[in-house]
């Protein structure tokens, strides 16, 4: 009889407690070596995946931490509902060929209260998801940083799926870590086009379905800005999701990518956001716009991308 082949497991060490990171953190010497670290909240899926594949293509050692942050959560009853599943997380993080998993208990991270930062970035802290979630940019940074802290990383991996907590999190970083780079990654979606996240799995099949009028509305705006200016599409969207949808828009924003100031023409680089509420639970999700014309730096005009 043939011998069964051996299949080796890759192996995934889990730190529970921030001694035993920061003893694999200080045993780490050789300094070619590079360490790209995700940071989530748990409840994996393939956009959390592709955050982590794009680390093990770029460094030595991938670590990922799960923990589900209550400074970020302006609601009690969000923080409470919000999935939870370690065992089958570890799994998928193993398969997946992470290296490391820091997943600590909420009194390892905050044994006393510690009032959370306040933040200064102008226009980006404070509109959009700064305006809606009170308080919940200060608790992403005041995690960031702890985290960034302990972990030390290279490079850190943050999906542009939370559009502006990627441009907070840069803003942030590169004042106080500098020398960390972050990687944006792409949105990654279910073949209908819902943008995945970890609230998905608390919708029902029949509200996934209505949620894709979501990327349906971010994937037409090419169309409508042929023939409406910004702010005619804003309310074209407000009058849409009333009138043909279940879900309950909480905001639509034609934004500057990179100062989130309110959009005034469709040549400038742009991008749409979205939250809405799909029974008790709340969606988001963007899409970058590309300019119609883009600055030639040849010929130093203004070109039309389409011709
Ligand atoms: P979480 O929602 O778990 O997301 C962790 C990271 O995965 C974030 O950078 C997020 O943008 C990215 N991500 C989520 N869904 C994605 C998708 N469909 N495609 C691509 N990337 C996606 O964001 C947080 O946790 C927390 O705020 C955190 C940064 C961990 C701080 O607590």
């Amino acid at each position: 009889m043939a011998a069964c082949p051996v299949l080796k497991l890759p192996v995934l060490k889990i730190f529970h407690h921030i001694s035993s990171l920061l003893n694999w953190r200080d045993s780490v010497d050789d300094l070619s070596r590079t360490i790209g670290f995700i940071p989530t909240m748990g409840a994996l899926h393939a956009g959390h995946v592709s955050l982590i594949q794009k680390a093990k293509e770029e460094c030595d050692y991938v670590v990922c931490c799960i923990f589900v942050n209550p400074s970020q959560f302006n609601q009690s009853s969000d923080l409470v509902k919000y999935p939870r599943m370690p065992e089958s997380d570890s799994d998928l993080l193993r398969n997946c060929g992470c290296d490391y998993l820091f997943m600590p208990e909420v009194k390892e991270i905050y044994p006393n209260e510690v009032a959370k930062p306040i933040l200064d970035f102008g226009t980006l802290n404070t509109v959009l998801e700064g305006s809606f979630r009170p308080g919940h940019f200060e608790g992403v940074v005041q995690i960031v940083d702890i985290l960034f802290s302990l972990v030390k990383p290279h490079k850190a991996y943050f999906g542009e799926k939370d559009f502006q907590q990627l441009a907070i999190v840069q803003a942030f970083s590169s004042e106080k870590y500098p020398e960390i780079e972050i990687v944006p990654c792409p949105i990654i979606r279910s073949e209908e086009g819902l943008a995945l996240s970890s609230r998905n799995a608390l919708l029902t099949e029949a509200q996934k379905k209505e949620a894709l009028i979501i990327s349906r509305v971010l994937t037409s705006l090419g169309e409508l800005s042929e023939k409406m200016s910004p702010q005619e599409v804003k309310s074209w969207v407000y009058t849409h999701f009333q009138n043909e949808s279940s879900l309950v828009l909480e905001y639509f924003e034609l934004v500057h990518a990179n100062n989130f100031e309110e959009l005034q023409s469709w040549d400038d680089d742009g991008v749409a956001l979205i939250a809405a509420y799909c029974g008790t639970v709340r969606l988001i999700d963007n899409h970058r716009l590309a300019p119609l014309y883009k600055f030639n730096t040849d010929t130093g005009r203004l070109q039309d991308q389409i011709g």
